[in-house]
C-alpha cells in the first residue's frame, strides 16, 4: 500500500488528548506567528535565562546568514542544568539509562550537573578553550551527553561522530573540524557484541595529526592500547584535583556565550564525497528545540520520555540531550539493539520505566513489526500517551501497527519532518492536529513551507514538487563550517531567497504535506543519511576498484538499501570473494550502515558526455522502469 492509498483516513484527537494537551490552539499560534514572527519567537525566548538580553530578535541584513537574538548572551547548558539545580528540580531525575547488558544508572539534575562540571574542569585543564573543537565518538552511554554538555559549558564546540561510523568517516570528520581532543570509550555493547570504538579511533588517528589527547571511558572492559602521553582514562581524570575547583568543590563556572556563538558541528551527507559540518548556535537553537519539543510531544513535568535515536545524530542532539534537559524533563536512554536479546526489549523497557512519550523511526517499527504482535502484547504498554516518528516517510502498514499494537489506538502519532540543518521540527502535528497516516501534517507555527516546480513557482494542489521553506527559524543552521559558499549554493541558490530542503513533497487540499523523499544524491538507509559519493569514494579506495556508482533501491525494512556498481581495474577478476571483500571494505572505512546490500561488477557505467554517472539510469534499469530522457547519455 502506498502513502496515497492511506490518504483517505483522518484520525481526530480524542477528548482526553485534547483536554490535557499543552497546546490546543495551534491555529491561533500560527496566526500570531504569521502576523509577527519576531514577536512570536521573542515570547518563547523569554522562557530562558539570558545573561544579557537580545537587542534584536532577527537580523536579516546579511541573509541567508540570518542571526537570531542578536546582542544577547546565554549558554544553553545554563538553561539545561544550572537553572534546574537552583530550583526544586535539583533532585528530579534528568536521565535514566539502561545498558544492553542490563546495567542501570540514573542521574538527577544535581548529579548530572556535578559530572558535567567536573568533566568541564578536566577539559579546561587540558587546554580546551572557547571555540575549540572536540570530537566525541562513543556508544550510547551517559558519558556521551555528559561530554557534549561539558564542552558546551566551557564554550567549546562539540562534533559528535555517530558510533556506527568507522575509520575513514571518523578520520575525515576529525580532520575537517581540526579537533585537538577526542573523547571515546573502549567499546560499546550492540547486539550482544562489543563494538571496539577505541581501536577505530587508534586507526583513524594514524591518518590525522591534529589530535593531542584522547579521553577514554571504560564501558566494555576489553583490553585496549593506551598511548602514553596521548590517551587518558576518563575515570582517572575525574579523580584528579583538576576536576575540582581550588577549594575542592565539584563546580565549574558556565561560560557566557553570545547567542550566535557556535554550539556544535554535526557532519551530514550531501551531494559531494566530503561530508559537510552543519553549524548550530547557542541562542536560537535553544529556543527552537525547547519550544517544539514542549508543544509537539506535549511534555509534562511528570512525564518519562524516550527518544530511541542515537545522540550522534541530530535527533539525539535536539531531542535526547538538549530539548528534554531544557524543559527539565526526565528522559530515558538505552544503549543497545531493539531486539536484543529478544524482540521484546524495547517494549519491556517501556513497561519497566513507565514511558509516556516514545519517539522512534519507521525503519525500527518495520523491523520490530516483522516479529509479530505477540512480543509487544506480552507487556503492559498502558503508560504510553503519545508516539512519534522521524527520519523518513512512514508507510501506512507501519503507521497502523504502531498506532494499533503499540499505542492501542489511544496515542496520537507525531510524524515530525525536519533535518540536521533545521535543528528542530518543521512540519509536524501537535496532539490536537487531526492526523492522516503518512503525512507530517502542517508547518510548525512560524514556519512557512511550500512546494515548488522547477522554475520556482508553487505547484498545483496535489502535485509533486520541491519542498522549500520560506521564512527563517531560530534553530536554523547558520552555515557550513569553513565553507560559507557551499552553504549559500547548497541551500539558497536553487530558488533564490528560499531554503531548499533537498526533498520532494506534495501538499493536499487541506494544506497537509506529504514528504516523498530526497531528490539529490542522498540515500536514507534505515533512516540514516548517507551520500552516494561517500560510498563511492570508499569503494574506489580499494585497489581493485577503478570506478563505482552507488544508488538506493527500495527495501522492505530499511526503506532504501545501497546497491553499488563497480568497474574493476585491469588485472582483477570478478568473483564472489572479491565482492564480499569490497562490501567489507566499505564497512571498514565508512561503517556497517554503509555496507552495500549488493555489489555488481560491470564493464561500464552509464555516463553523460561530460562524464557524470547517470545514477537515475542505473536506478531505472535495476527496477525495470522506463529509463527516461537518454539524450545526454554517452554513446
Ligand atoms: O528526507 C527527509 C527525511 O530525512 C531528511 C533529513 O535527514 P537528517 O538530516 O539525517 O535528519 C533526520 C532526522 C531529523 C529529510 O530531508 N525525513 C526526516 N523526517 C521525515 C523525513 N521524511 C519523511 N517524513 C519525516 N517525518
Amino acid at each position: 500500500m502506498t502513502n496515497e492509498q492511506g490518504l483517505r483516513e483522518i484520525i481526530s484527537p480524542s477528548p482526553e488528548v485534547l483536554e490535557s494537551a499543552i497546546i490546543n490552539n495551534r491555529a491561533v499560534l500560527a496566526n500570531m506567528a504569521d502576523q509577527d514572527l519576531e514577536r512570536f519567537w521573542e515570547e518563547q525566548a523569554k522562557e530562558f535565562v539570558w545573561f544579557e538580553p537580545w537587542k534584536k530578535v532577527l537580523d536579516e541584513s546579511q541573509k541567508p546568514f540570518y542571526k537570531w537574538f542578536v546582542g544577547g548572551s546565554t549558554n544553553i547548558v545554563y538553561n539545561c542544568l544550572d537553572r534546574h539545580v537552583l530550583s526544586w528540580r535539583r533532585n528530579k531525575l534528568a536521565l535514566i539509562w539502561e545498558g544492553e547488558n542490563g546495567d542501570q544508572r540514573t542521574f538527577s539534575f544535581h548529579a548530572l550537573n556535578r559530572e558535567v562540571c567536573m568533566f568541564a574542569n578536566v577539559l579546561r585543564s587540558m587546554g580546551v578553550r572557547k571555540g575549540d573543537r572536540v570530537t566525541i565518538y562513543m556508544g550510547r552511554i551517559p558519558e556521551l551527553p555528559i561530554a557534549m554538555l561539558a564542552c558546551a559549558k566551557i564554550g567549546a564546540v562539540h562534533s559528535v561522530v555517530y558510533g556506527g561510523f568507522s575509520v575513514e568517516a571518523l578520520h575525515g570528520r576529525i580532520e575537517d573540524s581540526q579537533s585537538n581532543v577526542v573523547i571515546t570509550c573502549d567499546g560499546s555493547f550492540m547486539n550482544g557484541k562489543v563494538v571496539e570504538l577505541k581501536k577505530i579511533v587508534d586507526e583513524a588517528l594514524k591518518r590525522c595529526a591534529t589530535v593531542e589527547h584522547v579521553i577514554v571511558v571504560k564501558r566494555t572492559g576489553q583490553p585496549v592500547t593506551m598511548e602514553a602521553g596521548r590517551d587518558y582514562w576518563y575515570s582517572d581524570l575525574m579523580g584528579l584535583p583538576v576536576a575540582r575547583t581550588a577549594n575542592g568543590a565539584s563546580r565549574c563556572e558556565t561560560e557566557e556565550m553570545d547567542s550566535e556563538d557556535p554550539l556544535f558541528l554535526l557532519y551530514t551527507s550531501g551531494t559531494t564525497g566530503k561530508p559537510k559540518a552543519i553549524l548550530h548556535t547557542h541562542g536560537g537553537y535553544m529556543v527552537g528545540v525547547a519550544t517544539t519539543l514542549k508543544w509537539v510531544f506535549d511534555l509534562k513535568e511528570e512525564d518519562r520520555y524516550w527518544c530511541s535515536a542515537d545522540p550522534g545524530w541530530i535527533t539525539g542532539h535536539s531531542y535526547i540531550v538538549y530539548g528534554p534537559l531544557l524543559l527539565g524533563a526526565t528522559s530515558f536512554m538505552y544503549e543497545g539493539a531493539p531486539s536484543y536479546p529478544y524482540p521484546n526489549r524495547w517494549w519491556s523497557l517501556i513497561e519497566k520505566f513507565g514511558i509516556n512519550v516514545f519517539y522512534t523511526a519507521p525503519t525500527a517499527i518495520r523491523g520490530l513489526m516483522r516479529f509479530g504482535e505477540a512480543w509487544p502484547n506480552r507487556h503492559d504498554l498502558s503508560s504510553l500517551r503519545l508516539l512519534g516518528t522521524v527520519g523518513e516517510p512512514i508507510n501506512p502498514e507501519a503507521w497502523r501497527w504502531y498506532y494499533d499494537v503499540i499505542g492501542k489506538g489511544r496515542c496520537p502519532i507525531m510524524d515530525t519532518w525536519w533535518q540536521t540543518e533545521t535543528g528542530m521540527f518543521m512540519i509536524t502535528p501537535m496532539p490536537e492536529t487531526p492526523l492522516k497516516p503518512g503525512s507530517a501534517t502542517k508547518p510548525f507555527p512560524g514556519v512557512e513551507a511550500d512546494v515548488y516546480d522547477e522554475n520556482g513557482n508553487p505547484v498545483e494542489t496535489g502535485e509533486e514538487g520541491y519542498l522549500v521553506l520560506k521564512r527563517p527559524w531560530p534553530a536554523m543552521l547558520r552555515t557550513i563550517y569553513k565553507d560559507p559558499d557551499r552553504y549559500v549554493s547548497q541551500y539558497w541558490k536553487r530558488f533564490p531567497g528560499v531554503y531548499f530542503t533537498g526533498d520532494s513533497a506534495r501538499k493536499d487540499k487541506d494544506g497537509y504535506f506529504w514528504i516523498i523523499g530526497r531528490v539529490d544524491d542522498v540515500i536514507k538507509v534505515s533512516g540514516y543519511r548517507l551520500g552516494t559519493a561517500e560510498i563511492e569514494s570508499a569503494l574506489v579506495s580499494h585497489p581493485a576498484v577503478a570506478e563505482a556508482a552507488a544508488i538506493g533501491l527500495p527495501h522492505e525494512i530499511k526503506g532504501n538499501a545501497i546497491h553499488a556498481y563497480v568497474i574493476l581495474r585491469a588485472g582483477y577478476e570478478p568473483s564472489e570473494a572479491l565482492i564480499e571483500e569490497l562490501r567489507n571494505h566499505v564497512g571498514h572505512e565508512m561503517g556497517p550502515i554503509a555496507k552495500p546490500e549488493k555489489i555488481t561488477i560491470v564493464p561500464q557505467l552509464p555516463k553523460t558526455r561530460s562524464g557524470k554517472i547517470m545514477r537515475r539510469v542505473l536506478k531505472a534499469r535495476a527496477q525495470g522502469l522506463p529509463e527516461g530522457d537518454l539524450s545526454t547519455l554517452e554513446e
